[in-house]
């Protein structure tokens, strides 16, 4: 009986013990998330994306989401993912320089599907060793030796689509333009009927290269599929017709990057599969075709407005024109003397990001500015955001091609081409292609606007709703 009147007294106890336990541990803070909303349905945060996305104001979205949470860092949902937005130069330095720490490049799941293995759907060791391979073909001597080929493809292009014409679409005459030259200078490739089949078959890849990945007949991502496979077939004979040539000495190991990729190995020596090898021709024409034709109409639609700058700019090219022989090629060292021109450019892209900014995945959970940031969670670092941030720029939405002069805009404030181990490795190339392309435009032609006010959009890249049109006339 004693032993009975015991039991429910013991138990009593033990829970008040193990509640004075509880009581005296030190509490641990629940861990304080970005604010901001995933919306509901998920998608509902995109749409207000898509809507500054089809505005041309896209750093209107970060920027009205960062006013209302008071804060550089809040959550929402883009690309159907829940995704962290961290904003401002701070957030660029944190996410560039820790690649591979705590964060790493994230791609949505179409673009990784379709581009197979190559750069960009690599992270850590393995894309630090590619990018290697690459930046060995991007070095200075190349570059040297490529301005020369640039400046021909261009004089020929003016020659061929834009001389004695008195009007035309900017912008898918430059399309062809940039993708011609990518053709020539990754690949080799000079033959226009297969310059012209591999360009339909790219624009029609481009289309499904960013959106659901579903592969049904009929949707976008299905034909995006079908092209790629179809470039992918094109390339497979290029490269095994450049093996043998390399082989009968027919061709360089240093001709272009196709070479490249298939004579040199690694860090280890491991040469890198033929697979990868295409797959890395197809990430090159994706990340540097659609980047350059954008910034080329840009220089283009800002330039036409601003005729004191466009005045410079010519003053400046006409005096290295004025040193050359009749018929002499561009060298890298007339770029270097075109300081005032890519000032000009410089601030195009900083009023209008051509990429406008990219995304990553955090690899642990962290925390950044007090918030815990979960392991998976996907992050979005915004260029076209700080680019118009008042802060960094001031007086930001006048074009202000001095901001330029000197050191330039204070670190991480002005981000077109990324930063850290995954910045963009087209960067010079991308400046050669833009200078000889300006270099030509204004020995050449006078040009204006047919609509002065056609709208840019972001699809994904900045584009002109009705492709620019522009009457032309020849330069005296
Ligand atoms: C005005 C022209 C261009 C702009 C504004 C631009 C911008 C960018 C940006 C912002 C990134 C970084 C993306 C990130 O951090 O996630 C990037 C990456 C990249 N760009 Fe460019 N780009 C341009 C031209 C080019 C050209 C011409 C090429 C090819 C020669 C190229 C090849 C690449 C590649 C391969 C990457 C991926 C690098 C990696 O994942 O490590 N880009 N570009």
């Amino acid at each position: 009986m004693q032993v009975l009147t015991l039991v429910p007294a013991l138990a009593l106890l033990l829970v008040l013990v193990l509640a004075f336990i509880q009581l005296l541990k030190p509490k641990t803070a629940s861990p304080k998330l970005p604010l901001g909303s995933f919306g509901w349905p998920v998608i509902s945060e995109s749409l207000e994306f898509l809507r500054c996305q089809h505005g041309g104001r896209l750093e209107k979205f970060v920027q009205d989401q960062m006013s209302k949470y008071n804060s550089p860092v809040f959550k929402t949902s883009l690309l159907g993912k829940r995704m962290a937005i961290l904003c401002g130069p701070a957030s660029n330095e944190f996410l560039f320089s820790n690649e591979s720490k705590k964060v790493a490049l994230w791609w949505p799941s179409s673009v990784r599907k379709l581009m197979g293995r190559c750069l960009v759907s690599k992270a850590g060791d393995e894309a630090r060793s590619d990018k290697k391979m690459f930046m060995s073909f991007f070095n200075p001597e190349a570059l040297i030796r490529i301005v020369g080929v640039i400046d021909e493809v261009t004089k020929d292009h003016l020659r061929t689509h834009w001389e004695g014409k008195d009007r035309l679409e900017a912008y898918f005459t430059l399309k062809q333009h940039t993708f011609s030259l990518a053709c020539r200078l990754f690949m080799s490739i000079t033959d226009p009927q297969v310059i012209s089949r591999l360009a339909d078959h790219f624009h029609m890849f481009l289309r499904g290269v960013v959106g659901l990945p579903l592969d049904v007949p009929s949707t976008n991502f299905y034909r995006s599929k079908k092209a790629a496979d179809s470039i992918r077939k094109e390339l497979r004979v290029l490269v095994k017709r450049r093996r043998t040539e390399l082989e009968r000495k027919t061709a360089s190991p240093s001709q272009d990057i196709m070479s490249h990729l298939i004579v040199n190995g690694d860090e280890n020596g491991k040469l890198m599969p033929e697979a990868e090898i295409i797959n890395n021709m197809l990430n090159l024409l994706f990340a540097g075709h659609d980047t350059s034709t954008s910034t080329l109409v840009l220089i283009i639609k800002y330039l036409s407005k601003l005729p004191h700058v466009l005045e410079k700019v010519i003053a400046e090219q006409r005096e290295i024109a004025a040193l050359k022989a009749r018929g002499e090629l561009l060298q890298w060292g007339d770029l270097q003397k075109m300081r005032y021109s890519w000032n000009a450019i410089s601030e195009v892209m900083r009023m209008t990001a051509p990429i406008y900014g990219s995304f990553r995945e955090a690899l642990v959970d962290f925390t950044y500015k007090g918030y815990t940031i979960p392991k998976g969670r996907k992050l979005h670092w915004s260029a076209c955001s700080t680019h118009t941030d008042p802060n960094y720029h001031p007086r930001m939405l006048t074009f202000d091609e001095s901001r330029f002069e000197g050191s330039g805009p204070a670190p991480y404030t002005y981000v077109p081409f990324g930063g850290g181990p995954r910045m963009c490795l087209g960067l010079e190339f991308a400046r050669a292609e833009l200078l000889v392309f300006l270099h030509n435009l204004f020995s050449g032609f006078r040009w204006s606007l047919v609509n002065p006010d056609e709208k840019i959009i972001y699809d994904p890249v900045p584009i002109p709703v009705k492709g620019l049109p522009i009457r032309l006339r020849p330069r005296d």
